[in-house]
């Protein structure tokens, strides 16, 4: 029997490995210059938590969790986003106590039964972060900021940045009779649950896929003109600390997002080199949501972005592919040298120098070819002579030199030669 890797989802081999990790450390190292803290939540939360914050009309509610029940019959599903757990365990552990303004990044594993395609799984995975507890639009302008930051450190260049604002409660039920008296042809034709679902939030019907439904909405009135002068001023505000910062956005009033917590800014990246997934990342504002979910009323901002997706556009870029090497292979000429090269590896290792000898100890021309493999920096190679001089003989592979070291100098040497490439 030869098992596969579940449908919608893939594995991370070590030859792309170090692309994942240049995308997390990346986002790591810059959330950490604005003071953010890591959360990791468990990968399944209870379903209501994700009923109740995504909102039960969302896609990720109505068709794609991953439900399930466990022996004790509770109704638990695997985790289809991050920011509804980090925030009940900023609740639960009462860390809005802690400091006004709370910080959070995290990294992790999302899952969606989704139908799969390229840049769409079912195992997905973002770095996402979330601000909260401020009312302010530098709150959103630094997640916006943020976000474009990693990109640009990950060398992706060609963006779009689109934002909008959804307004509040007024401004949603002001825009529903707007948008619904649009609707109405398109939506006589709908079965009885697609009306239904598109009677509780219209919003939805402008982030629909159904080519009729973007026909119908292509003309639909911009929520924008629906705004409340809160807002409006917010909205304004937000546009001019990007402005001032140099941050280029594109106002797209269709911008809705497919998640019911948010509020007034809404924003999503997308890149032109991605195809048919073209969304990077998505993000806004959900004042509601920590009240909504038993908390006090504290207002917050975050985004997500999804790493298969900033790996499809790092490798659209010309840059690189980031590789994990080992540092320095050591090969004994005959068989009664092993001893040798195994403490000089091991000596390496002690002062931080990656290195590997062959365990199995074969003929040095195996051990050679080994080396070749593995695409190791530099050969160390140890005969009877370099033995009894306790020297080895280094090969660079790159300058393709070699030259005579004394055992006790080699990390020294090495580290000297690599920190001149
Ligand atoms: P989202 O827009 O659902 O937002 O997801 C954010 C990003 O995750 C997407 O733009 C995409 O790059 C990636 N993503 C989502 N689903 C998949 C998938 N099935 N396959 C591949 N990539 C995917 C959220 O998840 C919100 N929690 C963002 C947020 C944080 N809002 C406020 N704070």
């Amino acid at each position: 029997m030869s098992y596969k890797a579940p449908r919608g989802t893939h594995d991370v081999l070590p030859s792309e490995a170090p692309t994942w990790q240049f995308v997390e450390h990346t986002f790591q190292s810059l959330v950490e210059l604005y003071g953010y803290g890591e959360i990791r939540t468990p990968v399944f939360e209870e379903s209501d938590l994700f009923i109740r914050s995504s909102g039960d009309t969302s896609d990720i509610v109505t068709k794609q969790m991953y439900r399930f029940q466990d022996q004790s019959e509770r109704d638990l599903c695997l985790k289809p986003e991050g920011t509804a757990p980090a925030i009940r365990a900023y609740l639960e552990h009462n860390l809005g106590t802690i400091s006004e303004v709370s910080r959070l990044w995290y990294a992790t594993p999302i899952f969606r039964y989704e139908r799969p395609q390229k840049g769409r799984y079912r195992q997905a995975h973002q770095v996402g972060l979330e601000l909260i507890g401020s009312t302010s639009s530098q709150a959103d302008a630094e997640v916006i900021e943020i976000t474009l930051a990693l990109y640009r450190r990950l060398g992706i260049e060609r963006l779009n940045l689109k934002i909008n604002s959804i307004g509040r409660a007024a401004t949603r039920a002001a825009y529903r009779e707007a948008i619904l008296a649009h609707a109405q042809c398109y939506l006589a034709d709908l079965d009885d649950e697609a009306q239904a679902r598109a009677l509780k939030n219209p919003l939805r019907l402008l982030d629909s896929k159904d080519p009729k439904a973007i026909e119908a909405m292509a003309s639909a009135p911009s929520i924008l003109d629906f705004l409340e002068s809160e807002s409006r001023q917010r909205f304004d505000e937000l546009q001019s600390i990007l402005a001032r910062r140099g941050l280029a956005a594109e106002v797209d009033s269709s911008i809705v997002r497919g998640l019911d917590y948010y509020t007034d800014t809404v924003f999503e990246v997308s890149s032109p080199d991605l195809g048919a997934q073209s969304a990077l990342c998505g993000g806004g504002r959900y004042d509601n949501l920590i009240q909504e979910m038993g908390g006090p009323s504290t207002p917050s901002v975050g985004v997500a972005m999804g790493i298969e997706r900033a790996i499809m556009a790092i490798e659209a870029t010309a840059q690189p592919k980031p590789t994990s090497h080992i540092t320095v292979f050591v090969a004994n000429i005959s068989e009664d040298l092993f001893p040798l090269a195994e403490k000089i590896a091991l000596d390496l290792r002690a002062k931080g120098i990656s290195a590997q000898f062959d365990l199995d100890n074969r003929k040095f021309k195996n051990q050679i070819k080994l080396a070749d493999k593995l695409g190791a920096d530099f050969t160390a190679v140890v005969g009877e002579t370099e033995a009894a001089a306790g020297e080895v003989t280094l090969k660079d592979m790159q300058a393709r030199e070699q030259s005579t070291v004394p055992q006790h100098q080699l990390a020294e040497v090495i580290g000297a030669k690599l920190a001149k490439r």
